[in-house]
């Protein structure tokens, strides 16, 4: 695919129009009309905060039209698609059905697009990071248009080779990526419901929090932490805490276990940057040991954090 690319070299071809700027050595480029928040602006001045859900979380949904002789194709499914995605995750549509119809047809007009593509972008908005968000953010809405042969397209000749690969979307928990929205909006299900925080599930067993691991203690006063595996982060406050735990003659097991082994622990907790070791006292309204934060928990994040302090790195 030949996108068209920032800065690319002015071409006077129709399709490739847009504003041309001449540079200071005098060579002329091609800048596209991008569409920002209601702005039209030149790509290279368009701009959304580092803030913003979208870039930090994830959390916005898309839509690609194919644009063939200037003319919007199956446009109607995409706005309809576009509804739904936005539905599905609680965004509300910024702006009407007609101005949404209004401003594709002007980024093709402006840009002077005769075959390629309308990219648009709709993300929940910008705050300050925060798996809870707040329910009055203001979209953000962004447009681009791309330069693509899309019926002169030499693949159609040839076609195309594949391989074959897991269906891992996403599976490889393990990498620290920013694709957060799944977590969000559990962690924001949970608040709706009255809770704190949220541990996910799978095939019967707890993989971590959403944005922590989870242990349990149990009566016999064995820590029990999930093995590291793509299943979930490989925490560096759980590394460090079993450290600790093991330093302290704790017994710890590591492996996957149950809800209802959770709730018929002792003591559970998570750990993470943030939360450090933060006791959990009950899963689904079942209380865990006798509801308050565990001793154990308690001096292990006190240990954490005293050992933390002793070694806290400064300039
Ligand atoms: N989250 N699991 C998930 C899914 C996490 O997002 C995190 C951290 C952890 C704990 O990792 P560590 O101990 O290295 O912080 C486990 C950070 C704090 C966050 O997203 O805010």
């Amino acid at each position: 695919m030949q996108h068209q690319a920032r800065c690319r070299r002015f071409d006077p071809m129709p399709h490739a129009a847009g504003s041309p700027e001449i540079t200071q050595s005098g060579t002329a480029f091609m800048t596209r009309t991008v569409y920002l928040n209601g702005q039209w602006l030149p790509e290279d001045q368009a701009k959304v905060s580092i803030f913003d859900r979208g870039y930090v979380f994830a959390d916005a949904i898309y839509e690609v039209t194919a644009v063939i002789g200037g003319k919007l194709l199956d446009y109607p499914g995409h706005t309809a698609r576009l509804k739904r995605s936005l539905e599905a995750i609680g965004i509300s549509m910024p702006v009407s059905e007609d101005e949404l119809l209004d401003l594709h047809h002007t980024i093709v007009e402006k840009n002077g697009l005769d075959q390629g593509l309308v990219y648009l972008q709709i993300s929940r908005g910008a705050e300050d990071r925060n798996f809870l968000f707040s329910d009055n953010l203001t979209p953000t809405l962004s447009m681009f248009t791309q330069v693509v042969p899309l019926l002169a397209n030499p693949k159609a000749e040839t076609g195309l080779a594949v391989i074959s690969m897991p269906d891992g979307r996403w599976a490889n928990r393990q990498i620290k990526t920013v694709q957060l929205l799944y977590s969000s909006l559990a962690k924001m299900e949970a608040k709706n419901r009255g809770a704190d925080d949220v541990i996910f599930v799978e095939d019967g067993l707890i993989t971590e929090a959403s944005s922590a691991n989870f242990h349990i203690i149990t009566k016999s006063g064995v820590l029990v932490t999930r093995q590291l595996s793509n299943a979930l982060l490989h925490g560096i406050t759980r590394s460090s805490v079993l450290s600790l735990a093991l330093t302290a003659q704790l017994k710890v097991e590591e492996r996957a276990f149950s809800v209802e082994e959770a709730q018929d622990a002792a003591e559970a907790f998570i750990t993470s940057a943030g939360a450090f070791v933060m006791p959990v006292v009950s899963i689904d309204g079942t209380s865990i040991g006798d509801g308050k934060p565990g001793k154990t928990t308690l001096r292990i994040r006190e240990i954490y954090i005293e050992d933390q302090l002793s070694r806290a790195m400064a300039r």
